[in-house]
């Protein structure tokens, strides 16, 4: 499903919130849900905010999504999407854990897998998936960095082990799948 549509479809009359906003795509999702009539919507990342998003009327906040004060800035929030931000996380069951501690209904996560049956995670798997590219886990690029790469059921299982119960995964992508859980 088209992500505009799918956050559309789960935003309107609700409070919104997209974590990990900004990098190629300033917000997007963000104004998405506030012109589908999400109630209020915030944007965070560690990135700043581009004049687009200070011009909206996005909620910014800037800073780790793993900061547990950070994150009690961001809120809770009836919808949460965190796209492209897991595969990028050391420790993925931390990062999921802070979106739990926001996410009053309904999260909506999309991430890179490894689409194979199984549940395990390949790690450090940037150079395999892009020969180009330099050394995996470069301490300077820091969460830019390609951690891990989970299969779809290790993504369901650790939904799970954070306290979500997945109600629907949807292919993106042959490497691509975005999760609702409540
Ligand atoms: C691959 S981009 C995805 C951008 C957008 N969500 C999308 O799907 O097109 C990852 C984004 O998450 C942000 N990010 C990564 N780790 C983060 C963290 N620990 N806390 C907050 N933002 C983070 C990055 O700065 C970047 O904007």
């Amino acid at each position: 499903m088209n992500r505009e549509r799918l956050v559309a479809a789960h935003a309107a009359g609700r409070s919104f919130a997209d974590i990990g906003a900004m990098w190629q795509v300033e917000g997007a999702i963000a104004l998405a849900a506030h012109a589908a009539g999400a109630t209020r919507v915030t944007a965070m990342d560690l990135m700043p905010p581009t004049p687009r998003i200070e011009a909206s009327p996005v909620r910014f906040v800037q800073g780790d999504l793993h900061d547990e004060q950070v994150m009690a800035e961001v809120g809770e929030h009836d919808v949460v999407w965190c796209s492209g931000v897991l595969y990028h996380a050391p420790h993925p069951l931390l990062t999921l854990e802070r979106l739990r501690s926001i996410t009053t209904q309904t999260l909506l996560l999309a991430t890179e897998v490894l689409p194979l049956p199984g549940r395990f995670a390949a790690f450090a798997p940037e150079r395999w998936m892009h020969p180009s590219r330099p050394d995996p886990l470069d301490p300077a690029r820091r969460y830019g960095n390609w951690f891990w790469l989970p299969t779809p059921a290790a993504v369901r299982a650790m939904l799970s082990a954070t306290g979500f119960t997945v109600t629907d995964e949807h292919r993106t992508g042959r490497f691509h799948r975005t999760y609702v859980a409540s």
